[in-house]
């Protein structure tokens, strides 16, 4: 008591608050003059529900702030893990910060930056006091969950990205190639999904597992929940795609995974009818609704990982004819991406897309494997090379 606290070293200060991550979010609105404004902080926080209210902690010498300050309205835009030169450049001295940040107007006409997480548009409801900051308290008037994206991150001073613990499980992360295969991917998936609907994910081979590496689009079931860091034994039915173009032995390994008795044959000729048509289905089953069921429930927490073990083996895939029969019953298809090396790095896989009419299925067929050797073609491999 009655101690006066010693000075805190600035540069020490900033090195213990360093050690707490954020989320990166741009504040946006319009001046006087209907001109776009911004300011990136690391500093916005949620703060209360009744009545809705979040937060930011601007510096008081900050010219972005000065413009902000009298607006009466702003929109708080959550940036992807992809946006990093978005953040730069928002975050600059550019007299022209927007020249070249895709942005729209939401329906009160505050810009919201395009690519990003979520966006929380807010009325201004408090400014007080906060040593050589203020602290806002915004009221908010409308938000969304603007994709799957996962967000970008700020931490001691980098950029970076989230990845869920399970991915990090028994020391078998995803490799640095790997992650950025799962980056080039993103906007890839994102095209596909914006012009078809439904989801697209990509997976990886990690050991003996599928895992899912990215995902894009909008969940109808499971909300918000992404299925990133979800694994699938790399067993007989599931995983074609990667086994398909496996050297003989590999696929030996990959085939006695199980016991498969009397289905072996199936599996092998399923392997063969993938080769030949450069990408696997799914058909609707009960087991098909089991597994996305079960695997949203897993990525909730409110199931667990041995929930969907033993389950892929009752799928149904590849049937050698695709008659309109079977194509009715499609619901999952996957292509392959190719390495430089001519492996199958990554599977992109699309589910539950709105219902196809006529041949449309078709149409989402030749969509996926077109955005598959794209991406193969990015990797420096071919869109499918000759088993
Ligand atoms: C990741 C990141 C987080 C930031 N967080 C804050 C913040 O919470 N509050 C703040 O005043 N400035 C923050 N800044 C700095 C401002 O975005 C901006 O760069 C600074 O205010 C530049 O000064 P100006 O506004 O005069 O151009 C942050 C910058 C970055 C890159």
């Amino acid at each position: 008591m009655g101690q006066t606290p010693s000075p805190i070293d600035p540069g020490f200060y900033r090195q213990v608050l360093g050690q707490y991550p954020t989320g990166v979010c741009v504040v946006t609105a319009r001046d006087a003059n209907a001109e776009p404004i911004a300011m990136v902080v690391g500093s916005f926080t949620s703060v209360s529900l009744d009545p809705p209210l979040v937060a930011f902690f601007p510096d008081r010498r900050s010219s972005s702030w000065a413009k902000l300050r009298g607006c009466e309205q702003f929109c708080v835009s959550i940036l992807a893990a992809d946006q990093e030169p978005v953040c730069r450049k928002l975050a600059s001295k550019d007299p022209d910060k927007f020249s070249g940040v895709a942005h729209r107007a939401s329906a009160r006409g505050n810009p919201v930056v395009e690519g990003v997480v979520a966006w929380i548009e807010c009325e201004r409801y408090a400014i007080s006091d906060a040593g050589d900051h203020e602290m806002v308290l915004g009221r908010v008037l409308d938000l969304d969950v603007a994709g799957e994206g996962l967000p970008l991150l700020f931490f001691q001073g980098g950029y970076g990205r989230f990845t869920p613990a399970s991915m990090g499980a028994e020391g078998q992360g995803l490799s640095l190639s790997q992650l950025r295969e799962m980056d080039l991917a993103r906007p890839e998936m994102e095209r596909l999904v914006g012009r078809i609907g439904g989801r697209c994910v990509a997976s990886v081979r990690l050991g003996d597992d599928l895992v899912v590496g990215a995902s894009a689009g909008q969940a109808e079931r499971g909300g918000t929940t992404t299925l990133v860091g979800r694994r699938l034994p790399f067993a007989p039915p599931t995983g074609t795609v990667f086994a398909a173009w496996l050297a003989a032995g590999e696929v030996e390994r990959w085939l006695h995974r199980r016991d498969l008795g009397a289905r072996e044959q199936a599996a092998r000729t399923a392997l063969e009818t993938v080769r030949r048509r450069g990408y696997s289905v799914g058909l609707l089953s009960d087991a098909q609704h089991d597994l996305s069921d079960r695997l949203v429930a897993s990525a909730d927490e409110s199931g667990s990982q041995a929930d969907i073990e033993g389950l892929p083996d009752a799928l149904s895939y590849d049937p050698p004819d695709l008659t309109p029969e079977t194509c009715r019953a499609i619901r999952v298809i996957s292509a392959p991406v190719f390495s430089g090396d001519g492996r199958v790095v990554v599977a992109l896989t699309l589910h539950d897309f709105p219902k196809p009419e006529g041949s449309s299925i078709q149409a989402y067929i030749d969509d996926l494997v077109d955005s598959a050797a794209s991406l193969s073609r990015k990797l420096g491999g071919s869109a499918a090379p000759t088993p």
